[in-house]
């Protein structure tokens, strides 16, 4: 019987996992499912944010669901108790490299986008994130100048085999897709990133069926913008992943929207499925959170640590069915909450 860690985490992350969890059990799929706190929850149950045992469960199971973590109550805390470093944490733990981050454009949600229904129209990209360096990951400090002034630092590095495997991601992702590569990088400044456009660049050659493109990220988050549907598979590091796909997310309607998988290898395996959003303390506790992205990471789940292709399509098309018929919460331009949103996806699901 397949183990699913459930870790809601914080804010609107029980909220919203509570809806996933509910699609996957009337599945009745055989699951098992263990829950552990995360984030604040994990500092207020255990005095760390990604207490032992909580990383243990997500060790020993065969897929972790997360829901969100951050509280602005610990943002003062030192950055090891933090929230976000449990997330960062188990990531790294489990060697998580490979974020998938699918943005597509629901039928029917042409108008829950700022964006005009004729920019955003046909959209489904795939934002492939390197997860576990970069920036994120480098030397981090803070110390004083020559001149007294205190400065912070984060050092941005990749080496050629981190760059590689997302890489080689990247190319397995496009070439079972619409067979274009857009490689987004900064290497115009950035030696990282120069080292990044030449690991990819000599890919390439692996893969002549796939048309490879090279931009900078700033046009990038321009291109989102001005022509989304034009791509179809962005491979990128840590920091511009985050930062482009929560852009990608408003061409799809909402950041409610955006599903995630993250992956330690290409073919799967135990991995994590949670929304690309956070916890969103501002909405928490109101019943107001989309769960379609918490969802739809359900379906990934399913789709990639337990090869069941079937039951995530099953999912995938009861939330395009429960939109199709106007279900809607507030950040779509609806009312409904977020566990009646839940119903409407659990009403369609055959
Ligand atoms: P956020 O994603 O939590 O919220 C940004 C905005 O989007 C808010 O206005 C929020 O109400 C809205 N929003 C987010 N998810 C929504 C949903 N499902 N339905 C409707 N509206 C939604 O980002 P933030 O405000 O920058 O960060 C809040 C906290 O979350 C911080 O502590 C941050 O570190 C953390 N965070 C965690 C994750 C994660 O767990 N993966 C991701 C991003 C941010
Ligand atoms: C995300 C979040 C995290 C990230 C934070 C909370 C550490 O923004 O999952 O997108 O930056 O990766
Ligand atoms: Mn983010």
């Amino acid at each position: 019987m397949p183990l699913i860690a459930v870790l809601p985490g914080d804010g609107i992350g029980p909220e919203v996992t509570r809806e996933a969890r509910r699609v996957l059990e009337a599945l009745d799929l055989g699951l098992s499912f263990e829950e552990a706190p995360v984030g604040g929850a994990g500092y207020l149950a255990a005095g760390h944010p990604l207490p032992d045992d909580t990383l243990a469960l997500a060790k020993r199971a065969d897929a972790v669901l997360f829901g969100a973590i951050g509280d602005p109550r610990f943002e003062k805390l030192e950055r090891h108790l933090r929230p976000e470093a449990a997330l960062l944490g188990i990531r790294k733990a489990l060697g998580l490299f490979a974020n998938l981050r699918p943005a597509t454009l629901f039928p029917g949600l042409e108008d829950a986008s700022p964006l005009k229904p004729e920019v955003v129209n046909g959209l489904d990209i795939v934002i492939v994130r390197e997860l576990i360096g970069d920036i994120y990951f480098g030397e981090k400090g803070h110390r004083t100048t020559p001149d007294g002034l205190r400065q912070g630092y984060d050092v941005m590095s990749y080496d050629e085999a981190e760059v590689t495997r997302i890489a080689r991601v990247g190319f397995e992702m496009a070439k079972r897709r619409r067979r274009k590569l857009c490689s987004v990088d900064k290497a115009n400044v950035l030696e990282t990133s120069q080292l990044w456009r030449d690991v990819v660049t000599a890919m390439a050659a692996d893969y002549p069926e796939v048309e490879l493109t090279h931009m900078y990220v700033d046009n990038a988050a321009m291109q989102l913008v001005r022509a989304p549907a034009a791509f179809d598979v962005i491979v990128t590091g840590n920091l511009f992943g985050d930062i482009l796909s929560d852009q990608a997310s408003m061409c799809a309607g909402s950041i409610g929207m955006l599903p995630s998988a993250s992956l330690a290898a290409w073919s799967g395996a135990n991995g994590m499925y949670e929304p690309i959003h956070g916890s969103a303390p501002d909405i928490a506790g109101q019943g107001k959170a989309n769960p379609c992205a918490a969802i739809l990471s359900a379906a990934m789940l399913l789709r990639h640590s337990l090869s069941d292709e079937a039951s995530a399509q099953r999912i995938e098309k009861a939330v395009a069915a429960a939109l199709a018929k106007g279900a809607r919460t507030a950040d779509l331009g609806g009312n409904l909450s977020t566990s009646a949103m839940g119903d409407a996806v659990l009403l369609e699901l055959q």
